[in-house]
């Protein structure tokens, strides 16, 4: 059952609570794609059955899923198939660096990114630094697993030296249209282009991701196009991955 925002207005003409336990009753599990995360803690708290997060202000995990599914094929050595081996193994020890917004991406990739023993470094603009107590458990997550999580810096140049992978996002995400202007005001410097990357010191195949939908100014035609780029079949792999998501869901459910 598909319910858009023309058929469902999630805490408008009906409270959460009503709408959680009436869809719940209806449906083996639910994928939310809400505004504020409140949103899904609400839905999560009175849902007869599981809820996935599909976004919120604050995180976005299956994009991650797909991102690091992407790496780990994209890293799998020649000869190998990438399930006859751990993505642990094969993403081990990469660096990736976030250039951009601190945002629902960044903390997700924060979150999830020591648990395959990957470092991460980060340049985010004055004022749109990643949600402090976010950043705090990505720390704790970091000092666990043995990783870096070097950042917020406010030089891209900094973030992206050393980079294995390199990542941006819209500047302007769901929600905040009437930021615009100011957003690219202040996000000035910060459009990844062919020559800041390749003058920050970036290994040399380094590789891009980017959730879509792209804009032109986070980043260029001559990264975004570029053999370097790997945001189609980063694309493909949400079909995949949130196929395995509901999967799971169902198989915890006993099916
Ligand atoms: N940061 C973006 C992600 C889009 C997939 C947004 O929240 O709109």
């Amino acid at each position: 059952m598909f319910l858009g925002s023309q058929d469902i207005q999630l805490g408008v003409n009906e409270s959460l609570l009503d709408t959680s336990k009436v869809v719940s009753s209806m449906v083996d599990g639910i994928m939310a794609r809400v505004g504020a995360h409140s949103e899904i803690e609400t839905l999560a708290k009175y849902s007869t059955v599981p809820i996935i997060n599909a976004l919120s202000d604050l995180y976005h995990p299956t994009q991650i899923l797909a991102d690091l599914m992407t790496l780990h094929e994209l890293y799998t050595p020649k000869g190998s198939e990438p399930h006859t081996i751990s993505p642990a193994t094969t993403l081990k020890n990469l660096r990736l660096a976030w250039v951009g917004d601190g945002n629902n991406i960044l903390h997700s990739l924060m979150l999830q990114l020591p648990k395959v023993g990957m470092h991460m470094t980060m340049a985010t603009p004055k004022g749109y630094e990643p949600n402090t107590a976010i950043l705090k458990q990505a720390r704790n997550n970091a000092l666990e697993a043995g990783t870096e999580l070097l950042g917020a810096f406010h030089d891209p140049k900094e973030a992206l030296q050393d980079a294995d992978i390199i990542v941006t996002d819209t500047w302007i995400s769901m929600g905040q249209e009437e930021e615009k202007k100011q957003r690219l005001q202040d996000f000035a410097g910060y459009q990844l282009t062919r020559e800041m990357i390749e003058a920050s010191g970036a290994k040399a195949g380094w590789k891009f991701l980017h959730c879509l939908p792209r804009k032109q100014e986070e980043v260029t035609d001559d990264v975004f196009y570029s053999p370097h780029s790997h945001v189609f079949q980063e694309a493909e792999n949400r079909k995949w991955t949130i196929l395995a998501c509901i999967h799971q869901l169902l198989v915890k459910k006993g099916f």
